[in-house]
């Protein structure tokens, strides 16, 4: 979530830590959408709530607006006699050159999108019916010999879109309802609408994010949300930066990668020949990507010292510490330490203010992953256990 500047002795705390500056409603949900999804959906309704007088009145104007959009397209689809109307279709003998960009192929692409359409909303109802399983378990052989139709081998013949039809059924069957009321997980719960509309409608896009000119909005959606979360958990611009990741493991790895450039920027070119033996820190509770980027990177898995927990799962500073120490004494460089803000299994929150104090007294870069707890900046009621993250914004 944060890294460090190792050669800074910036102590300066967030100047207002609990200045978590509501908005709209609008705004902080949006963000929550995009950020958290349980913390975020509770975030909402909290605002829903409490909504002002004047975004009441905005929302209802909102809806009068919608409603008579609603009107006028509901004349124009009248005109157009139902374009999106479901009819009876054979998909056994259509296939997928039958579909769009097909000659002709805008309605079997229309029926066949609506037939989808149909398997995820039934799944999406179903999923918030308490009486349903949340998983219709079978052992993995079963799957693998496929039943009742289920069949995952990849067939060298195209499959009918019926035969595709059956398996959007089917991998929805025999999956993990994780939006179910009854599935709980630590790390991911619940099946967020609007993030499910912002799937499609990513996926409908169908473009990347290479440059303006290939993806104009979303290039300026990215810079706006992003300073737009800097701004909701507090941290002016001045203060910050940010990247969306694809995930908690490949963002530990770009923080090792970036601490190890900042001191030793000749890496890049020259490669881990050029540098001096580097040993890396992490609690014996952290998320095992920190090791694999270590094996990735070049360190080598035994140059990733695990520091010792308490039994509450949190780094002891004391420990992190001695083995600094040790290692130095040994002839390596300490380059890095990771604190934890929510370990996988135990959802510690390793204590970052003397764990920074460590960092700053060893020139040590330290880096936070808050891969699971780092939604709890937009918690005033939690906020508190990621104090001292902001001390290392670069
Ligand atoms: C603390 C922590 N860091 C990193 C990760 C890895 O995240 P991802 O699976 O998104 O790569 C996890 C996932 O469980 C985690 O709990």
């Amino acid at each position: 979530m944060a890294t460090s500047d190792p050669s800074s002795s910036n102590t300066a705390q967030d100047p207002n830590p609990t200045n978590l500056r509501p908005t709209t409603y609008d705004t902080w949900c949006g963000v929550a959408h995009g950020c958290t999804k349980k913390i975020g959906l509770k975030i909402c309704g909290f605002l829903q709530r409490n909504n002002s007088l004047e975004d009441k009145s905005r929302l209802v104007s909102a809806l009068k607006e919608r409603q008579s959009t609603r009107n006028l397209l509901a004349c124009e689809n009248s005109e157009k006699e139902g374009r999106f109307q479901k009819t009876e279709t054979d998909f056994s003998n259509l296939y997928a050159r039958d579909l769009l960009p097909a000659k002709n192929g805008e309605e079997q692409t229309l029926q066949f999108l609506l037939e989808v359409v149909e398997i995820l909303l039934t799944y999406v109802k179903k999923t918030f019916d308490r009486s349903t399983k949340v998983l219709d378990f079978h052992h993995p052989h079963q799957l693998l010999e496929g039943m009742e139709g289920f069949n995952l081998e990849l067939s060298d013949n195209p499959e009918s879109l019926e035969q595709i039809l059956v398996d959007c059924r089917d991998t929805l069957k025999y999956g993990v309802r994780t939006g179910h009321p009854r599935f709980f997980n630590q790390l991911s719960t619940g099946l967020d609408i609007i993030g499910l509309a912002g799937e499609w409608l990513t996926s409908t896009a169908n473009t990347n994010m290479f440059t303006y000119e290939i993806a104009p909005v979303f290039v300026l959606m990215e810079q706006i949300t992003l300073r737009k979360m800097r701004e909701i958990i507090g941290w002016s611009n001045k203060d910050g930066d940010g990247i969306f990741s694809p995930g908690g493991a490949i963002s530990n790895m770009y923080s090792i990668m970036a601490a190890r450039y900042k001191y030793f920027p000749e890496v890049k070119t020259k490669g881990m020949a050029a540098v001096p033996k580097l040993v890396l820190f992490t609690s014996e509770h952290s998320h095992y990507s920190i090791k694999k980027a270590g094996a990735a990177l070049g360190f080598g898995t035994e140059n990733v010292i695990l520091i010792k927990c308490n039994e509450r799962g949190k780094i002891i500073p004391a420990d992190l510490e001695a083995k600094i120490l040790d290692a130095k004494q040994k002839g390596y460089i300490p380059l890095y330490v990771t604190a934890t803000a929510g370990t996988t299994v135990y959802g510690a929150f390793d204590p970052i203010p003397e764990i920074a104090d460590i960092c700053d007294k060893y020139n040590l870069w330290l880096h936070v992953d808050a891969a699971w707890g780092g939604g709890l900046l937009m918690s005033r009621k939690h906020r508190h256990k990621l104090n001292g993250i902001e001390r290392y914004i670069l």
